[in-house]
């Protein structure tokens, strides 16, 4: 092998490796992208030197997000590993975006031929796939590492995404501001508190997907100003207990918004790799992300949002970065559950069936 070697813990085997096990490779780290509600709405198929990578639409969201919007973007995330994955090997990945106009699920199809030397940042960032964890919380006082916004930035522009800092006091009142009037408003939703309870399983529950309690801190952290998570527990007290270590006073963390310049099913992918690449950039250098989209779910705030606070431009995520000790676990499904051994691009069913509460 003329690039890196394989990552410890992988495949756990040198190279040769077969066009089917190089597949399963890249899936399995594919699959720790970060999803709405964990939802993993992805499938792939490979087929030698190439992998599908398909939108499972039996996963979507069909009331919080009946566009596809949030599961595209958690597609681009995927993709984003994947191509990361490849990298780690050696390979130059290829990406064709949406190859086929008649298949909208089809989300890309990664082909690896070309080699060049894996860089010491991207396999950086290749650590950190299975390591990151969405915070849901405050963060510590103290403030991000110097030039990494910087950073989160220009890997945000390579996708034609924008990282908007909202740093100006008023301003992120107002974000928090929509954050909290649509968490309210959800709260009061039936359907939508319906939905999130199908993807919320209970303590001890052996489901691979959906926001397991181990994730979610049993009492919600106050920040200034307050940034008020899901209720996934929905009263049932379920969640994880304060660290002993937490400092009472929490922040809020840096306040950003990532937009994109137009609003279509490429823009939403292109938003969810460049959500990748910012998760695990900050993950290399010790900071977390909170990720708030439920002002976004709402049409009417985010159109507010888009007017007053992003020039315009159409946010895709609300996030928040800070440093904090993580005590955060997750699940994921197995690769051979979204990888058939053989199969053809079936962008219209699910092979494994709708996920079971
Ligand atoms: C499009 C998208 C929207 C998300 N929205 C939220 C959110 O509003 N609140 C939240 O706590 N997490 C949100 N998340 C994070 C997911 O819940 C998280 O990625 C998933 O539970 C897997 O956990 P992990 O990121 O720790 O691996 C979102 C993720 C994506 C990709």
């Amino acid at each position: 092998m003329d690039a890196v070697p394989l990552p410890e813990g992988e495949l756990g085997r040198p190279e040769p490796l077969t066009e089917y096990e190089v597949a399963s490779y890249v899936v399995a780290a594919a699959v720790w992208a970060p999803s709405v509600h964990n939802t993993q709405p992805w499938r792939f198929t490979a087929r030698g030197q190439q992998i599908s990578l398909c939108a499972d639409a039996e996963r979507q969201l069909r009331v919080a997000d009946p566009d596809g919007r949030e599961m595209m973007i958690s597609c681009g995330a995927a993709l984003f590993t994947a191509r990361l994955a490849l990298r780690s090997l050696g390979y130059l990945p290829e990406i064709c975006l949406l190859p086929d106009p008649g298949q909208p699920l089809l989300v890309a199809r990664v082909s690896w031929q070309r080699r060049v030397a894996c860089s010491e940042f991207e396999q950086q960032l290749f650590g950190q796939v299975r390591q990151r964890r969405t915070h849901r919380g405050g963060f510590d006082l103290v403030p991000l590492p110097p030039g990494l916004l910087a950073a989160l930035r220009e890997g945000a522009a390579r996708y034609r995404a924008m990282l908007r800092l909202i740093a100006d006091d008023g301003r992120r009142a107002a974000l928090a501001a929509a954050v909290e009037t649509a968490e309210q408003e959800q709260q009061l939703d039936s359907e939508r508190v319906a939905e999130l309870a199908r993807w919320a399983p209970a303590p001890g529950s052996a489901r691979a997907d959906g926001v397991p309690p181990t994730s979610y801190p049993a009492r919600a952290e106050h920040t200034d100003p307050e940034f008020p998570g899901r209720d996934f527990a929905h009263g049932r007290g379920w969640g994880l207990p304060p660290l002993s270590s937490a400092p009472p006073f929490r922040s809020a963390g840096v306040a950003a918004l990532l937009t994109t310049a137009r609003d279509r099913p490429a823009d939403w992918i292109n938003a969810g790799q460049a959500l990748q690449r910012i998760l695990l950039t900050a993950s290399t250098r010790g900071i977390a992300a909170a990720l708030h989209t439920q002002p976004l779910e709402l049409g009417w705030l985010r159109d507010v949002i888009q007017t007053r606070l992003s020039d315009g431009a159409y946010p895709q995520m609300v996030l928040r970065f800070g440093a904090v000790i993580q005590a955060a676990a997750s699940v994921r499904r197995l690769p051979e559950d979204v990888l058939p051994e053989s199969g053809s691009e079936d962008t219209t069913r699910n092979p494994q069936g709708p996920p079971t509460p």
